[in-house]
């Protein structure tokens, strides 16, 4: 048997999985900087709990779950979406008690559904995504989709386009769906099966069939505005306004309807387009929702949400074919290599101690040649290579060599450590930043200057501890 992943999977290691990272951490530090706290819910959890809110009428929930009973024969399901589980947890632990509301959760792992893999399209694949709970208000709806542009904008995307359309309330929704319904009566019989189903569960969904002649009937469809109430148009347009002020150009999409069932008010995708307009497809999407607390059982009054969850592969997919990664510096500090087999002891308590004041240190476990050793302190990303002889060490000392510039210079070990203070200090004055841009020229992966005191999370640096954190989580040394 020849063994491989499963079928719409993938393996990450190397640079893909540090740029897997780096992505995540650029979104977790922007989640925080809008109060966002980390919330980690299991991967598995009753089929029910997607079935009452992600919706029966969803092809996620219809078709895409990864279903089964376990020994005890209850039916579990392994999370197609983040949403329901951090709603379920919000009302299991009464999160909502305290009266602190909104809730704002901030999640990133695992999601799956069965869909048929193809570029972009995975059956495991990883969200990232954020929940505000318990507050109905146009303003913290405006502000979940601001947090999303945030996250792409520090990770360097430009040619974006918002999609956004109202789902209204339910009265609008119940007014729009008999219209819908009468619409496609005399023309449901020369639409596929499944629309067919959609047309008795909940006609909405036919609006996003991905069968064409399907979509050219429905593009005649009625249209949403057309139903909406006073009051929800109004909050609609109370939304965008707060876009436009925060300078976010949007585009309204009537035929946007989204695929899971919990949505009303406000709907939104992310959609990256080449520089010719080609649409790469939805980076992310999301929503506001009413009424998922009392779902679970939870409390009826403040039952609003909204959210949104961006997919991590596509981020990285583009990231990479745009060239988007290339400044993001990986390796260990110091590379370490034993001449002989007498040193190996030695340079393993020195690289330890290293590590102790703070640095990223390689060595290898058995003796090799010199040349060697360079190629593997150049494949190891290593910035310094510390060559360590029996005379030397015996002299209490070791050669340093910068490996960029070739320098070499002997440093004892106990003046090891301020030496590569200060040799990294002025590595760090002259590097680029994770963002691409030279610190030189007065940039900080913002985009903004320094002079104006910003890190790339957005944070002032003054704010920040000395050896503070940036959003990549690299230490500014
Ligand atoms: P969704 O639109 O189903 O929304 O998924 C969000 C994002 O996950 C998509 O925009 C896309 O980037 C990514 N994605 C979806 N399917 C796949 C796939 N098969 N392979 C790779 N990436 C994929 C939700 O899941 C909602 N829970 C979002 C939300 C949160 N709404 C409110 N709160």
């Amino acid at each position: 048997m020849v063994y491989q992943g499963i079928k719409g999977t993938h393996d990450l290691y190397g640079a893909e999985a540090d740029a897997y990272t780096y992505i995540q951490n650029v979104f977790s530090a922007v989640a925080e900087l809008y109060g966002y706290r980390k919330i980690e819910t299991p991967i598995l959890e009753y089929t029910e709990v997607f079935d009452r809110s992600t919706g029966e009428s969803s092809d996620v929930v219809r078709k895409e779950m990864y279903t089964f009973l376990d020994k005890g024969d209850r039916s579990l399901t392994l999370r197609p979406e983040g949403t329901a589980g951090v709603i379920r947890s919000i009302v299991e632990h009464k999160l909502y008690a305290t009266g602190d509301l909104p809730i704002k959760a901030f999640y990133v792992g695992p999601v799956f559904r069965y869909e048929r893999p193809q570029l972009g399209r995975y059956r495991q694949f990883i969200q990232a995504g954020v929940e505000a709970v318990g507050v109905d208000s146009a303003r913290l709806d405006a502000e979940c989709i601001c947090l999303a542009m945030k996250v792409l904008a520090y990770l360097g995307f430009e040619n974006l386009k918002v999609k956004v359309n109202t789902l209204g309330d339910e009265t609008s929704r119940k007014n729009y769906k008999e219209a819908l319904r009468s619409f496609f009566a005399s023309k449901i019989d020369s639409m596929c099966e499944d629309c067919k189903q959609r047309l008795l569960l909940n006609p909405m969904r036919i609006l996003d069939c991905k069968v064409k002649e399907d979509q050219e009937i429905a593009s005649l469809a009625p249209k949403m505005k057309d139903y909406l109430s006073d009051e929800a148009s109004k909050r609609f347009y109370q939304t965008l306004s707060i876009l436009a002020d925060q300078e976010i150009d949007y585009e309204i999409d009537d035929s946007l309807v989204r695929g899971l069932d919990y949505y009303g008010q406000i709907v939104f995708e992310v959609h990256a387009m080449s520089k010719e307009g080609k649409d790469y497809g939805a980076l992310l999407g999301g929503g506001h929702y009413d009424g998922m607390m009392s779902n679970f059982n939870g409390p009826k009054e403040n039952d609003s949400g909204v959210g949104f969850a961006m997919g991590v592969e596509r981020l990285y997919s583009l990231m990479k074919d745009n060239g988007m990664l290339e400044n993001l510096e990986y390796g260990v500090d110091l590379y370490l290599m034993p001449i002989g087999e007498e040193v190996m002891d030695d340079c393993y308590s020195l690289a330890e101690s290293l590590r102790d004041a703070g640095y990223s240190v390689e060595m290898p476990f058995v003796k090799g040649k010199l040349g060697t050793l360079f190629k593997k302190a150049v494949r190891a990303g290593a910035k310094f290579a510390l060559i360590a002889g029996e005379d030397d060490l015996n002299n209490g000392a070791v050669q340093v060599k910068n490996l960029a510039t070739q320098e070499q210079k002997s440093v004892l070990v106990e003046d090891l450590q301020d030496y590569l203070d200060e040799q990294f200090e002025s590595l760090e004055a002259h590097s680029s930043c994770s963002c691409g841009h030279d610190h030189d020229e007065g940039h900080c992966c913002c985009g903004e200057h320094e002079e104006e005191g910003h890190c790339c999370c957005g944070r002032h640096r003054e704010d920040q501890e000395e050896g503070g954190h940036c959003c990549c989580q690299k230490d500014e040394k």
